[in-house]
């Protein structure tokens, strides 16, 4: 009897020790602790025998029994640890290598200068507006005074695109952001004031001209807005801009269909390496009152003064930056100077 036990639990020893998972061992354990397992055999045969050998011969199956237990319970510990120890390692997070590090993003430099622009003109009480990119014959051109097969309209090399609008005529980008005065004027009573930057297109590509680029629309109508304003504000936006009152402005007398009269806004540095000469900046004038009746108000109550800018040009200006395409090729050596 007790060579059969010690059999058993140098058995059930070995084979607990080659359980390298829980359900294994649990599995195993059946093998000799369950009810038909081995030991569970023997306690059964004690029947057999008289009450004095009964006696030892339970005494000797219970210390097998303990034996088997114990090591049973150690083995579920240890592999409990391994397990625990084996998660631990693989989820280590080994806190001496270097951060990835996470690139910060940067607001694009147009569009810090258009940030800025509607910031100055909004604390002057102007709103601001958006509109469509796509746009009609009548909006772009015939609303501001374009006449049909007049010289002005081959002046800006359009876009069209497939599509048509109720007259049948086809849709077009928008070439510049003046379409959005007529917009705004139409769904809103005087006084009027607002500023509409945005996306224009032009069949135009060199240093300075890019088939996309940015405007900024301004409009101020109202009972007695007269040039005198428009130099006012203009002026006052640009010194503002460009933070120095060292900055001279001038209008110099131009064409636009829709102002009359009209503009070219020129302005000078007082300081720096562009000290002196004077610099293209604005088209604008006098809303013409052709324009104001398209705007659905009568011309002999209502008047004020329109321009249009060029925000890649704002910032060429402001940042000293010489060829517009490096807005648009998205290189990131360009692009990080501005980062702050
Ligand atoms: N729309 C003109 C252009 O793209 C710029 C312009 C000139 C706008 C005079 C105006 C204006 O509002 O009054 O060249």
């Amino acid at each position: 009897m007790q060579a059969e036990l010690d059999r058993i639990v140098s058995e059930a020893l070995a084979v607990f020790a080659q359980a390298n998972d829980s359900p294994r061992l649990e599995q195993d354990k059946a093998r000799f602790l369950g009810k038909s397992g081995s030991l569970t055999e023997l306690l059964k045969s004690l029947g057999k025998l008289d009450p004095a050998a009964r006696k030892d011969a339970g005494a000797a199956i219970n210390a097998a029994k303990s034996a088997i237990e114990g090591a049973l319970d150690e083995r579920r510990r240890t592999l409990v640890d391994d397990a625990l120890a084996a998660r631990l390692a693989q989820e280590e997070i080994d806190v001496s290598l270097p951060g990835r590090g996470r690139g910060r993003g940067a607001i694009h430099p147009v569009t810090r200068t258009q940030q800025r622009v509607e910031a100055i003109f909004r604390s002057i009480g102007f709103d601001i507006a958006d509109g469509p990119e796509i746009e009609t014959d009548w909006y772009n051109f015939t609303a501001l005074n374009n006449p049909e097969n007049h010289p002005a309209r081959s002046m800006q090399d359009t876009f069209y695109i497939d599509g048509r609008d109720t007259e049948g005529k086809r849709l077009l980008l928008r070439t510049h952001t003046s379409p959005m005065q007529v917009r705004y004027a139409r769904m809103h009573r005087p006084p009027i004031k607002v500023i509409a930057p945005g996306r224009t297109y032009r069949v135009d590509s060199d240093a300075t001209h890019s088939p996309m680029f940015n405007q900024v629309e301004g409009l101020w109508i109202d009972e007695a807005i007269s040039f005198a304003h428009l130099k006012g504000v203009y002026t006052d936006f640009l010194q503002t801009f460009f933070e120095t009152d060292q900055l001279q402005v001038r209008f110099r007398p131009s064409f636009f269909p829709f102002t009359e009269p009209s503009a070219e806004v020129d302005m000078a540095f007082g300081s720096g390496p562009l000290k002196g000469r004077w610099l293209e900046i604005s088209g604008a004038g006098q809303v013409h009152p052709a324009v104001i009746r398209n705007f659905g108000l009568d011309p002999e109550r209502y008047l004020g003064f329109a321009f249009g800018s060029g925000l890649e040009r704002l910032t060429m200006l402001r940042y000293g930056v010489s060829d517009l395409r490096l807005f648009f090729e998205n290189d990131l050596r360009f692009l990080q100077q501005f980062q702050r």
